[in-house]
């Protein structure tokens, strides 16, 4: 294998982690384990330390969660709903105490005596429901942190959820905490989803985001929601100086607080909670994922403030992933949407930290020859949190009478085309494009997807038995079926009723937004949110379509401005080039829009990059401070808008002169560059 360059890494990391963001939030239907996610993440971030200049503002390590769904009103939340950064071990840990102290300027003894509160990590959904005058008025879910999709019917139904305060609370208050299903609850519900021939949710975190996430609140209502609140957004007045005390006030207005949440007066203690709650991490009736620790005191959470996408002042402990060995009885190779061929491990059903298992992913032709994993053999299955259960290793591979080494097949399943594999890649893929008729399926079924065009009565299995009996083969022809409406309604399983209930909810699609049909194509690496911003960025179909056939050319212009687009960037926009270069897929794309009216997108209509008070300024800080550290000042100046460098230049627009300011005092006079002192800069940062 060839090294790779560190941007050639830091591409590569970008598409995984984009990938699977869009599968876990987008799909409800995450593609890998959280370990494999956080490790690359890692890795991400790790690699944009040592190269800075390879960090982009919108790329994944800046992100968090998914664009909200469209069928749901959106919300702006009043304050971000942000993420935690994870540690997995001690090490980790006093990492993460000791930034704090640096951030804080605290010696080695006053920050071993930080105060925390350890709280179990719930595996649920975030929720922010807004209190006005004592009122339950607003609930959303976290969608992009930034706006969030209106739950506040279904958050209606849940009893254990207070609908209003007991007297004295703030004019306007958020509160936060996570949405959760009962293991219990989740085993119950998925026996009756069986009983009525529904698909079985995969965890207790997508029954529970399923659940929540319902068009009709009366589903909501009939499956099991408990609240754990946690936190607090926006808020009129502060209602506690201590977390601890926060949680109080919480209990004392109705709220369900996790019991097993801990205060810890030093941060040495931690380890020994940590051990404590792992053991008793399988009894308890919901699913954990970790703890999360927050600094007690608010005053010194508000100082910490956040870094990109998390707090300072809190951090999750990760538990590593449950395990389990059991039979690997069969391998399957699935072809999807896009030709690629994965294969999946069909298991001996196994009860896994609470959850029956009997599939698991194996990704690919090379983790399998890694693993030499061969049908008969047992093996060692893991399930972290909400995923798909991995395969680690073979644990009898000794044995004399295995089967033979598993053929990884060159040819498509379905259609017997060639399968080949593209140099750098791990996947091996279909070459039978439009004929396969796996790809053909998987592309339809995408393409009536929730996310997509949602065509309500219209799932997998009517799309395989349309296509078998030719009714649908591309996708103009589902509004065409009323044409043969007739032929429908004498198929089995289908009556005169239930076809003009899907001929109508066919109808309720002909007029379709723009970004939902950029993403119902099913063009490789346009997930949701890649289409918002191609949606966004073009206005409308017509603009859109007239600039990806010029987009073909490598050279032209349109190629160069897609390119150029934030979050989209030169692979992505060789994708677009690629669909649009076959003459058969713009076929298929216009004799579809003969059938549809897609509304030009409006311009954005409130501007989130609102500029902020110092934007604009590139800001030195030189001599020491009194009042607060160098990392602190600098964050403060960062979170008002102003770029803050090391030395003074031409461009440097304010000097911030602590104690003993030397050189940089200097030089910022000789080239009259404006100078602060720190009081003045505490009274422009609005600190006094
Ligand atoms: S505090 C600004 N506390 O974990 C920090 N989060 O990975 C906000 N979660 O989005 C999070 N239990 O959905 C916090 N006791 C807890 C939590 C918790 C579960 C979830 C939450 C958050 C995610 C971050």
């Amino acid at each position: 294998m060839s090294v790779k360059s560190p941007a050639q890494r830091h591409t590569e990391l970008e598409s995984k982690i984009a990938r699977w963001n869009e599968a876990y939030h987008g799909q409800d239907n995450p593609e890998v384990s959280d370990a494999i996610y956080d490790q690359a993440r890692l890795e991400l971030v790790m690699l944009e330390r040592q190269h800075p200049e390879l960090k982009r503002k919108d790329g994944p390590s800046a992100q968090i969660g998914a664009a909200p769904n469209p069928a749901f009103g959106k919300v702006t939340h009043r304050a971000p709903m942000l993420s935690l950064d994870n540690v997995f071990n001690e090490e980790e840990f006093a990492q993460f105490i000791s930034r704090i102290g640096r951030f804080l300027g605290l010696n080695d003894q006053t920050t071993d005596s930080l105060r925390f509160v350890a709280e179990p990590k719930i595996d649920g959904l975030s929720i922010n429901l807004t209190y006005e005058k004592g009122q339950l008025t607003a609930a959303t879910t976290r969608g992009d942190g930034t706006i969030g999709e209106d739950v506040t019917a279904n958050i209606n139904t849940i009893a254990s959820i207070p609908k209003t305060l007991p007297a004295p609370y703030p004019e306007l208050i958020e509160i936060r905490g996570e949405i959760f299903m009962s293991r219990a609850d989740f085993l119950a519900l998925n026996q009756r989803q069986e009983e009525r021939k529904d698909r079985p949710f995969a965890n207790p975190r997508n029954a529970a985001a399923g659940s929540l996430r319902q068009l009709d609140p009366s589903i909501t209502a009939q499956r099991s929601l408990g609240l754990f609140a946690y936190g607090m957004g926006y808020s009129t007045d502060l209602p506690a100086t201590s977390h601890t005390a926060w949680l109080e006030t919480l209990k004392n207005w109705g709220f369900t607080v996790n019991p097993l949440s801990k205060s810890i007066s030093h941060a040495s203690d931690v380890p020994a909670y940590v051990e404590q709650l792992a053991q008793q991490r399988p009894d308890l009736d919901y699913d954990i994922d970790g703890i999360v620790f927050k600094i007690d005191e608010i005053d010194l959470q508000k100082r910490l403030g956040f870094v990109g996408r998390a707090p300072r002042w809190a951090i999750a402990w990760k538990f590593p992933a449950e395990q389990a060995i059991t039979r690997l009885l069969e391998i399957e190779i699935q072809v999807g949407r896009t030709g690629a061929l994965t294969p999946v491990a069909h298991l001996e059903p196994i009860n896994v930290g609470g959850v029956i298992v009997s599939r698991a992913t194996l990704h690919n032709e090379d983790e399998i020859k890694r693993l030499d994993a061969r049908p008969g053999d047992l093996v060692k299955i893991q399930r972290a949190g909400d995923v798909i259960p991995q395969i680690l290793s073979v644990v009898n591979a000794e044995r004399a009478d295995r089967a033979a080494p598993f053929i990884f097949p060159d040819h498509c399943p379905a259609c017997h085309a060639h399968a080949e594999r593209v140099a750098d890649e791990a996947v091996r893929r279909c070459t039978g494009g439009l004929t396969c008729p796996a790809q053909t399926v998987e592309r339809l079924i995408h393409f009536v997807s929730r996310k997509a065009f949602d065509i309500d009565g219209l799932g997998d299995k009517s799309i395989r038995n349309f296509y078998e009996l030719n009714y649908i083969r591309r996708p103009g022809d589902i509004f065409r079926l009323h044409t043969s409406k007739e032929q429908l309604q004498k198929l089995e399983g289908w009556g005169p009723q239930s076809v003009e209930k899907l001929l109508r909810a066919i109808d309720e699609r002909r007029t379709i937004s723009l970004p939902r049909f950029i993403y119902a194509l099913g063009i490789r690496r346009i997930g949701e949110r890649n289409a918002q911003l191609l949606a966004r960025h073009y206005h409308s179909f017509a603009t859109w379509r007239a600039a990806m056939l010029a987009a073909i050319q490598p050279e032209s212009e349109e190629r160069t401005t897609l390119s150029a687009i934030m979050g989209i960037g030169p692979a992505i926009a060789e994708e677009l080039a690629a669909f649009f270069s076959e003459e058969h897929n713009v076929d298929t794309l216009d004799d579809l829009t003969a059938h549809l009216t897609i509304p030009d997108e409006e311009n954005a209509t409130s501007d989130p990059n609102a500029p902020a008070p110092l934007s604009g300024q590139i800001m030195v800080f030189t001599g020491s401070l009194s009042t607060m550290s160098r990392p602190e000042a600098k964050a403060i100046a960062e979170r008002l808008g102003a770029q803050v460098t090391d030395s003074v230049s031409r461009r440097t627009t304010l000097v911030v002169l602590g104690e003993k300011a030397g050189s940089k005092a200097k030089k910022a006079e000789e080239l009259g560059i404006r100078t602060l002192d720190e009081s003045s800069w505490r009274e422009m940062a609005g600190l006094s």
